[in-house]
């Protein structure tokens, strides 16, 4: 078993009543419980933290150093706007998979660039609650060559 930290951003705890015809109707507590389902048959031992507060989500990244086998996360606006969270990232040499629920380049001009993905394996979004599982597959994938995860 591989160990991955699900990081969710500011307002992400909304979900199930944010905007759902953005974001869904999927609330972050069932999303957390199908990652962790999903996680636990692909070999991943998943663990969720999701906060409103930079520092917080920095301090969780400095932590997951040498504790965590990779990490996954949809840093909300936080991802249009922070190179604190881009430097977490770089800093603890983990592989990241960034998610977001809405296909952030079909929206705003402000949401197309992101901060995370220079330091990312690679970006999942549009794809509502379903992309978070596909980033699991992708780390599974990235963390067990060859496993057909
Ligand atoms: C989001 C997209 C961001 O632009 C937005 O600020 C969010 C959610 C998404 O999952 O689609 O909070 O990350």
């Amino acid at each position: 078993m591989h160990d991955v930290l699900v990081l969710n951003g500011p307002n992400l705890n909304l979900l199930g009543t944010r905007q759902p015809e953005v974001y869904g109707a999927t609330t972050l507590g069932m999303i957390e419980d199908r990652c962790t389902k999903h996680g636990a048959s692909v070999g991943l031992n998943v663990s969720h933290l999701q906060s409103n507060h930079e520092g917080v989500l920095i301090d969780a990244i400095h932590a997951a150093r040498g504790v965590q086998d990779g990490l996954i996360v949809n840093a909300g606006a936080l991802t249009h706007t922070s190179i604190a969270l881009m430097d977490a990232f770089a800093s603890v040499e983990l592989p990241v998979v960034e998610v977001h629920l809405s296909n952030i380049h079909a929206r705003e001009a402000f949401r197309h660039s992101s901060y995370i993905a220079p330091v990312a394996l690679g970006q999942i979004c549009g794809f509502g609650a379903q992309g978070y599982i596909f980033a699991l597959d992708a780390l599974a994938a990235h963390l067990t060559p060859g496993s057909g995860a």
